[in-house]
């Protein structure tokens, strides 16, 4: 069995070590920027850099566990129950241009549960935590998701899939629907963090379509750790999810059904 809180004892330092990194090189000149899926894809050397710190982490401290991460894909799998699921900085577009919302997700999963997500604001030094059964926490503070049941009085979060110019399932239907019947909808361009600030009741509720395991691995964690419920949207493509308190869940779910 592992000792899972003394596992997050080493995320915390590691993700707080990855923050250093990527609040030293924001708004660097000439950071080197690529393309990846397409011409809206992006990945940066501190998306690079931020990843090797922490494969190098994992695989001195847990040599035996597998891992996933987002630029270079899965280490191979040797039988261990335990997989890291890892973003390495959520928020790529916004870090390129020099915009200080962005985060770092790193889960632990035991046979294909996750037992343990953080999510980290280095610009804010927000720390978002949680372990299956043990709450939500964001700097120690436990955390609830909000209880609101009427959209009008709701802050909305979501984001647009990367493939938006070319799949017309792109959310701009969904995101039209709720405008008029929400108290404001924002699109950071984290989805890490919209699920945390979700758990942590700033927004009440958040959809996206097409999203990957390492978007939300931590963050639905948290979410469930702060009493919310994540309902996936099974015939949409990718991992595409509506994450807040129960009733709001649902009642968003059966609206996108419906249409
Ligand atoms: C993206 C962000 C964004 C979401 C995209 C993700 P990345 O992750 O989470 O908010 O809308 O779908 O791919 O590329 O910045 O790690
Ligand atoms: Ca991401
Ligand atoms: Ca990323």
């Amino acid at each position: 069995m592992i000792a899972v809180n003394q596992v997050l004892n080493h995320v915390k330092h590691w993700v707080k070590e990855v923050g250093q990194i990527q609040k030293e090189n924001l708004g660097k000149k000439n950071l080197l920027i690529e393309t990846k899926s397409n011409e809206y894809d992006l990945v940066t050397e501190v998306d690079k850099l931020s990843e090797e710190y922490f494969i190098k982490a994992i695989k001195e401290e847990y040599p035996d566990h597998c891992i996933l991460s987002e630029e270079s894909g899965e280490y191979e799998n040797n039988g261990s129950p335990y997989r890291w699921i890892i973003d390495p900085l959520d928020g790529t577009t916004n870090y390129a241009q020099g915009l200080p919302i962005f985060s770092i997700s790193v889960a632990l999963q035991q046979n294909n549960e996750t037992i343990l997500g953080v999510v980290y604001l280095p610009m804010l030094d927000l720390l978002f935590e949680a372990v299956r059964g043990q709450k939500a926490f964001v700097n120690g503070r436990k955390i609830m998701v909000g209880n609101k049941e009427n959209l009008k009085e709701c802050l909305l979060a979501t984001g647009f899939p990367y493939d938006q110019a070319t799949n017309t399932d792109n959310n701009t239907n969904y995101f039209s629907h709720f405008v008029p019947r929400s108290r404001g909808i924002r699109r950071l361009g984290s989805a890490a963090y919209d699920l945390a600030n979700v758990a942590s009741g700033v927004f009440d509720a958040y959809w996206e379509l097409n999203l990957s395991i390492w978007d939300v691995a931590a963050g639905i964690l948290l979410v469930e750790e702060a009493g919310g419920k994540v309902i996936r949207l099974e015939n949409k493509r990718g991992i595409s999810i509506i994450a807040g308190n129960d009733t709001l869940s649902q009642l968003i779910y059966r609206d996108i059904q419906s249409m």
